[in-house]
């Protein structure tokens, strides 16, 4: 640690949070306290509580608190080091120096700073000039726009191949520091110094802070090779560790609770004139681990868009095993594929960016990417395909190293199985006609040739089934509570322990029941709509329709007088008592959960089917 609790203290004490915080939020002095609305969750009532004597801020809403250092982290994305630089500086306090050798490095890396802030601002200027004529006609050709080419202080670097050379010669900066600063190639026995870009649109990488540390550089011409040249490694410049963008993309995406992570620079510009500022792109090279804990730092779950090409599908399954060690509760990942051969910058131009908003909102989760990438396309006819597949999804489930993640994946993973092999295929023994009460069902998938049913099929059959078909109260009491729930979506949060412990027995009720408390669990706090539309966006789209569609079911208890935690409450104790009047049904329910096989599914459908018309 560079700064001791000493110097920390000294730095909250010279701070006043009050007017920190009141740079951003609108606060109202109570007593010794001053209140306002919460920034970090959408409140009309001030529940936010900012002291200067405490030196803290509060949220009684939704928990968030802590000192000035924590503001900044929270609000601005800072690391802390950069959050204690800030506060030291505004609040006068002089930071220690290090060892006379950490110092010179420091003052040579500053000095290097510097020297690349020059070749940007010539890079910039070029494109302007007379010179820049070429460059200034291919951004037209590309519909950017100059405001654009400026928020993004695009350049150009001209043919010469020593401009920028002769330009910081002039400026007294040595020809090492060009090196160093990844902008100059030293002599060799062919050449004298060189500049490293030459004739191309530069696009200036910053970190961050906003300081330019590196350049990417387009070639004009189609044919340009290799399309893009990158500053390679330098001592401040690491690719793996940056994001093109990230420094005004952290502000949108803390604001907005997302960002959007695309694959080239042209895309984040073309995304960010389109309205979604809250994008970034790696820098040449596919997603790094560093990346992926710099995006959770702004946010929960990045949507990875990729260009709708077979190397931007493989891009994105990189990136989903990549995530799956880093799992925690509420970080995830979500994969828009961009349809056709576009990109989001030729998405955007050619539909605009409407289109690339329903791109985003068709975003899949990680799960859905696994699951497809292991079974789309391939012939799973067999046995021992079956069970080879389950053995892949085994070993991607090891990877994950949280418990209770792994554990919700195994879920899902074995549901998903269970719903395209395991399953009885459609007008089984339980299908009116083959006679009530049939439990005959070994041994008849054997006979029947359409078993195993197709995926999509099947499931949109056995959901609709589910819900439609089986009466009885049980099921009416199920469906009453999940209604509940979807209207209430603070109820699963409230509750949720009572909703783990429902005994629910329809599969597609105890999967929404299982992403309500996996919303609960991350902290989100939604919306009706926005909970709808995660649901929607998991693969729930007919059981949420469904849910919400009238009539109500006969049975069901309509809105009464009572509010809803004592109407949910009341459900959710009617449907435990009804559950433990009819323990066999508890049972086999158990017993499938813990063994999906074809037989105990059985089970749990006679008794099903045995009990509706009661
Ligand atoms: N890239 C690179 N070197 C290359 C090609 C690509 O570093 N030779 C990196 C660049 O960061 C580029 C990204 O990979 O932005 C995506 O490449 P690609 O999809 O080929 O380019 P686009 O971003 O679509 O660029 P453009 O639209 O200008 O063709
Ligand atoms: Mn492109």
């Amino acid at each position: 640690m560079r700064y001791g609790p000493n110097l920390l203290e000294e730095i909250l004490r010279r701070t006043d949070i009050v007017q920190l915080v009141g740079r951003r939020v609108k606060l109202t002095r109570k007593g010794q306290a001053f209140w306002g609305c919460c920034p970090f969750h959408g409140e009309k009532t001030a529940s936010f509580k900012v002291e200067n004597a405490r030196r803290t801020f509060h949220c009684f809403g939704c928990g968030k608190g802590g000192d000035a250092f924590k503001w900044l982290i929270e609000t601005e994305g800072l690391s802390f080091p950069e959050a204690v630089e800030r506060l030291a500086g505004e609040a006068g306090v002089e930071l220690p120096k290090w060892s006379p050798e950490d110092e010179a490095r420091e003052e040579k890396k500053k000095s290097l700073y510097d020297v690349i802030a020059l070749a940007a601002e010539f890079f910039e200027a070029q494109l302007y000039e007379p010179g820049g004529r070429a460059a200034r006609e291919y951004l037209k050709g590309r519909v950017l726009d100059e405001a654009t080419a400026k928020k993004f202080h695009l350049g150009f670097a001209s043919p010469a191949g020593n401009a920028l050379i002769a330009h910081l010669t002039a400026k007294n900066v040595t020809m090492d520091d060009m090196i160093a600063a990844g902008l100059a190639r030293g002599a060799d026995e062919n050449h004298g110094p060189r500049d490293f870009f030459f004739n191309r649109l530069m696009f200036p990488i910053t970190d961050g802070r906003g300081r330019v540390v590196a350049f990417g550089g387009r070639g004009l011409s189609a044919d340009a090779k290799p399309k893009y040249i990158n500053t390679g490694e330098t001592e401040f410049f690491s690719k793996g560790r940056q994001l093109y963008n990230f420094h005004l993309a952290r502000p949108a995406a803390i604001k907005s609770g997302t960002i959007i992570v695309c694959e080239g620079y042209m895309d984040v510009i073309a995304l960010s004139k389109a309205g979604f500022e809250a994008s970034v792109a790696p820098l040449g090279t596919a997603l790094t681990e560093d990346q992926l804990q710099l995006l959770w730092k702004v946010a929960p779950e990045p949507i990875l868009a990729f260009d709708g090409d077979a190397a931007g599908r493989k891009a994105g399954l990189r990136a989903a095993h990549l995530a799956l060690p880093h799992l925690k509760p509420g970080h995830s990942l979500r994969f828009a594929f961009i349809p056709g051969d576009d990109d989001p910058d030729s998405l955007i131009r050619t539909l605009g960016p409407g289109a690339m908003q329903k791109v985003l909102d068709a975003a899949e989760p990680l799960t859905d990417v696994l699951w497809k990438s292991e079974t789309e396309g391939k012939d799973l006819s067999t046995p021992e395909r079956r069970a080879g597949l389950e053995h892949t999804l085994a070993d991607l489930i090891g990877q994950i190293t949280d418990g209770k993640i792994a554990d919700y994946y195994r879920r899902d993973f074995e549901a998903r199985v269970f719903d395209a092999f395991k399953r009885r295929p459609k007008r089984a023994a339980w299908e009116p006609g083959r006679g009530r009460g049939n439990r005959g069902g070994r041994g008849e998938s054997g006979r029947n040739p359409r078993f195993p049913p197709q995926p999509e099929g099947v499931s949109e059959a056995v959901k609709a089934s589910l819900i439609a078909r089986q009466g009885g109260p049980l099921k009416v009491k199920e469906i009453e509570v999940c209604r509940l729930l979807l209207e209430e979506p603070e109820l699963a949060a409230k509750y949720s322990e009572t909703v783990a412990a429902l005994p629910f027995l329809d599969l597609s009720l105890d999967r929404l029941r299982a992403e309500l408390l996996n919303v609960a669990a991350s902290g989100s706090r939604l919306e009706k709509q926005g909970l709808e539309n995660h649901l929607i966006r998991c693969g729930m789209a007919d059981i949420v329709a469904r849910l919400k569609a009238p009539p109500r079911e006969v049975g069901e208890e309509t809105a009464s007088g009572e509010d809803a935690d004592a109407r949910f409450l009341r459900a959710a104790s009617q449907l435990r008592d009804m559950a433990e009047r009819d323990p066999e049904r508890k049972r086999a329910l158990e017993r499938f959960k813990q063994e999906p096989s074809e037989e105990s599914w059985l089970e749990v459908r006679r008794l099903l089917e045995d009990r509706s018309g009661e």
